[in-house]
């Protein structure tokens, strides 16, 4: 059989291409790492405390627990809520293979839910729909899509009514606000709607620790358990020692070496160098949000010219996004263009761009797990999606270019 014709090579790429996100580091940042490596420890030091106050003040939560990633915080968050071999969870079809996957690996069956094929987020009766499907449910994971929130008031009604806890992954979603009910305005990793939430600050997120995530939550023996779930599931706590004869001396003090197992857990630590990083970083996330925001703002009135073919993600009505991805929906079949066309004029002209994302249902995995047939709104919405380049560093001027560039790309 001969070889599939291949098709030509796009044209080389010019000199600079904008990602579709990137990490804004300053000198200030490069001091802080430098710094923390001039001190005694590299991990399990001083920053790790620091960092954790300053995030737990920054989104108004009783406690954070910082980590390796937003995948092991997804972890954590798991082992925390002591999901399992027959715990059945919830999440959304699009979404980071990670917030599905993370609490799998922990034991879970994960039920996927449908979305709002307009904005991409699990609504209240995708919910419903969901736990009528998965019958008895252990935990709803739902997703900060973009750094927009949804009907979080509602979800958590519903997943409490039926006793589920509720995870916000909120890895796209550090700065975003809420404004509840009551007039209220909470933020997202304040926990009010939820258990407990996962931050990621990857390079692409709203503050970066080159690779770092973190879980928030209001309940002391929540916090307990997602340090033990960091850390090898060891305590040093004297007063949880068992092994009495070996953990203590004959004098009653317990013995410096001595710690004890609880239950066998990963080491998902964070060290020094990645939490200095993330102190300096948080202190900008005021002016990195407003940035984003304003930056979204542009993209949305410039974009206004080619609409219907090109719209933003539609928005929620109580959120204060701090846009983490400026996604818009694009009628590609109106164009009659493919996306991997699209994608690709866009990279020879200078603009990267990105799918967030596949429908995890769909992944071969989970699609011979999954207990439906397809999730029309997850569908439509992953059939017109496009994240455009968003990042704090970006200018007005780079907005224009990228509108410019689009609509040459489409035309
Ligand atoms: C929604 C979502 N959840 C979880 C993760 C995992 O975070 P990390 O890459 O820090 O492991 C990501 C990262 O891209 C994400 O976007």
């Amino acid at each position: 059989m001969s070889a599939p014709a291949r098709r030509r090579e796009p044209p080389a790429l010019p000199n600079r291409v904008l990602p579709y996100g990137r990490q804004v580091i300053e000198e200030d940042d490069i001091a802080a790492v430098a710094e923390a490596m001039r001190g005694d420890f590299l991990t399990t030091g001083p920053y790790v405390g620091r960092f954790e106050t300053q995030l737990a003040k920054t989104v108004a939560a009783n406690h954070a627990v910082v980590c390796a990633n937003g995948t092991a915080a997804l972890h954590m968050a798991a082992r925390a809520l002591r999901l399992g071999p027959g715990s059945k969870i919830i999440v959304p079809a699009i979404t980071f293979l990670a917030t599905a996957s993370a609490p799998h690996i922990a034991g879970a069956d994960v039920i996927f839910a449908d979305v709002d094929p307009a904005s991409g987020l699990m609504r209240p009766q995708d919910l419903v729909d969901a736990l009528h499907r998965a019958g008895k449910v252990d935990a709803v994971f739902n997703v900060h899509l973009n750094g927009q929130c949804g009907e979080i008031e509602e979800i958590a009604a519903i997943a409490r009514a039926h006793g589920a806890h509720i995870v916000d992954d909120a890895c796209h979603a550090l700065g975003t606000g809420y404004v509840c009910d009551d007039g209220h305005v909470t933020s997202i990793g304040a926990n009010r709607f939820c258990d407990l939430s996962v931050f990621s600050f990857h390079p692409v997120k709203a503050i970066a620790m080159g690779e770092g995530g973190a879980v928030t939550t209001n309940d002391p023996a929540m916090a307990s358990r997602l340090v033990l779930a960091r850390n090898h599931g060891m305590t040093r706590d004297p007063q949880a020692f068992t092994n009495i004869e070996d953990a203590f001396d004959a004098d009653g003090v317990a013995n410096p070496w001595y710690y004890e197992l609880i239950e066998p857990e990963f080491n998902w630590r964070a060290n020094d160098i990645q939490c200095a990083l993330g102190l300096s970083q948080l202190g900008k996330l005021g002016r990195f949000v407003a940035r984003r925001r304003a930056l979204a703002a542009a993209y949305d009135s410039k974009l206004a010219a080619l609409a219907p073919l090109v719209r933003p993600v539609a928005r929620t009505r109580r959120c204060l996004p701090a846009w983490h991805l400026y996604a818009v929906l694009i009628d590609f079949e109106a164009l009659g263009l493919s996306r991997g066309q699209v994608m690709r004029r866009l990279q020879q002209h200078g603009v990267g761009s990105q799918v967030h994302y596949y429908p995890v249902y769909r992944q071969p995995y989970y699609a011979q797990r999954h207990d439906v047939g397809p999730l029309a709104g997850a569908d439509r919405y992953y059939a017109r999606t496009l994240s455009l380049p968003l990042f704090a560093s970006m200018t007005e001027a780079d907005v224009t270019f990228v509108v410019e560039t689009l609509a040459g790309c489409l035309a």
